[in-house]
């Protein structure tokens, strides 16, 4: 099994490349946070305080939580997967994210959903750094604040019908902080990983840069 890991902040745009990429090598495509979503959405659900890190704990191991390649997240074999991108789980998420016995569930699912794959596309904060410490392609993709607020305003998603770029930003950026501060697996660039600066670049051009580094270790 190998694994491609992209780490980086909030809107940068790693689903979109990570996703085109799965595609392109013919691998699974693991989103990990949408695990942490996915949690954060149930415990909005069963009205477990997001501060309570014991209570989420006790959830994110009670839930049967699972992935599917194409995307597809379930909760107890529902899929919750429309309801991940709603503000109120984009706010929340960083709080459930820092609890260190929430990260130790996660990251199990995580190797297992790698186990007895071909090949994985990983995409998340702590890729990597933590989950897959042996992954053969480490990047981190980076752009600045106001580009990543503008990316994330034109997909729609998550930002509410009263948005504007100066709160998107904000929210970004706090989820931001929120998760480089964490003292267990913070976002964090791994020392072996290669750091690409999107933000005077299109979609596409990420794609290409990334693809050509991809091509030359791996020669699908
Ligand atoms: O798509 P976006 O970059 O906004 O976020 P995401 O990848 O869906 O991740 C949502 C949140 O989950 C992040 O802000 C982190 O708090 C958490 N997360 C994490 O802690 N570790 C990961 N490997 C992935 C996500």
């Amino acid at each position: 099994m190998r694994v491609i890991a992209i780490d980086g902040p909030a809107g940068v745009g790693k689903s979109t490349i990570a996703r085109r990429l799965a595609e392109r090598l013919g691998w699974a495509y693991l989103d990990s946070g949408a695990l942490y979503r996915a949690l954060t959405h149930a415990a909005l659900q069963s009205e477990v305080a997001l501060d309570d890190g014991a209570a989420l704990a006790a959830l994110a191991r009670d839930l049967e939580l699972s992935l599917e390649p194409q995307g597809v997240v379930r909760v107890d074999g529902l899929d919750v997967s429309a309801a991940l991108r709603t503000p109120a789980v984009a706010r929340g998420v960083s709080s459930v994210a820092a609890v260190p016995a929430v990260r130790a569930v996660m990251v199990v699912h995580q190797r297992r959903f790698a186990e007895g794959k071909t090949g994985v596309v990983a995409e998340g904060r702590d890729m990597g750094t933590v989950v897959f410490p042996d992954a053969v392609i480490k990047l981190f993709l980076d752009a600045d604040p106001e580009e990543r607020a503008r990316r994330r305003l034109d997909q729609g998603q998550e930002v509410g019908p009263d948005a504007d770029m100066g709160r998107v930003r904000a929210d970004l950026e706090a989820r931001d902080a929120q998760d480089r501060g964490r003292a267990v697996a913070p976002l964090a660039q791994a020392a072996d990983a290669e750091r690409l600066d999107t933000t005077q670049m299109t979609p596409d051009e990420v794609f290409e840069a990334v693809w050509m580094r991809v091509r030359s270790v791996i020669r699908p």
